[in-house]
């Protein structure tokens, strides 16, 4: 079988706008579309540059655009994305080369939710324990990678990059629900910003492009909720 794979090209260096270059190799139905970049750097082009490091769909460094739709380039096969692949770099973040966006504006989102435990309280003997239940409740959200797949899916995110994001918001639930923590209530008034998650409008795109199946939509619904309610006040 024959792939034909479309890129998009922009060296700031060189060039005066992307263009895309069309590049056509020998594939397996199994191939990733990740090897197929790895074949395109090692044969055709050197100087093409994209991100990724475990190859594994754990590191979330190869988020990409492919034939439309975000996925982690690690984890996208070729017999489901077809043999004519057109790739792009995600949505909404700046282009540094290629398929290289710059993530700083989405780790600072990241960064603002508070993505770490907070509890200052005198610590028990041994481990701070929970039921099975408690842990349950933010089971879902602990599986972000950070891949940025969903915030760069999402239309609110596009229209305006000062909104926090999904990823951002996936990562507060993973604290305001867990029962240990205790700034529940300081994150959720971040969360209830003008950039917060009533910038939400409910498209599932999040929930389509998370390569780690997280059901995110119902997360940032829960949050809304929390919010409307006052329950962790
Ligand atoms: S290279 Fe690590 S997630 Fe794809």
């Amino acid at each position: 079988m024959e792939a034909t794979v479309k890129i998009f090209r922009f060296n700031p260096e060189t060039d005066q706008k992307p263009h895309f270059e069309t590049y056509t190799m020998p594939v397996e139905s199994t191939d990733r579309v990740l090897d197929l970049l790895e074949y395109i750097k090692g044969n055709f082009d050197g100087t093409l540059s994209f991100r990724r490091s475990c190859a594994h769909g754990i590191c979330g460094s190869d988020a990409m655009r492919i034939n439309g739709r975000n996925y982690l380039a690690c984890k996208a096969l070729v017999k489901d994305v077809g043999l004519k692949i057109k790739v792009e770099p995600v949505l909404g973040l700046k282009v540094i080369k290629d398929l290289i966006v710059d993530m700083d504006p989405f780790f600072e989102h990241f960064r603002s939710v508070m993505p770490y435990f907070v509890n200052d309280e005198p610590p028990p003997a041994k481990e701070r324990l929970q039921t099975i239940e408690e842990r349950e409740r933010f089971d879902d959200t602990t599986k972000c990678i950070l891949c940025a797949c969903c915030t760069t899916s999402c239309p609110s995110f596009w229209a305006n990059q000062e909104y926090l994001g999904p990823a951002a918001m996936v990562n507060a639930h993973r604290f305001i629900f867990d029962s240990r923590d205790r700034a529940a209530a300081e994150r959720l008034r971040i969360l209830n910003d003008q950039f917060g998650v009533f910038r939400c409008h409910t498209i599932f795109n999040c929930t389509i492009a998370c390569p780690r199946e997280i059901e995110i939509t119902q997360a940032i619904g829960e949050l809304k909720n929390a919010i409307s309610t006052g329950a962790l006040e």
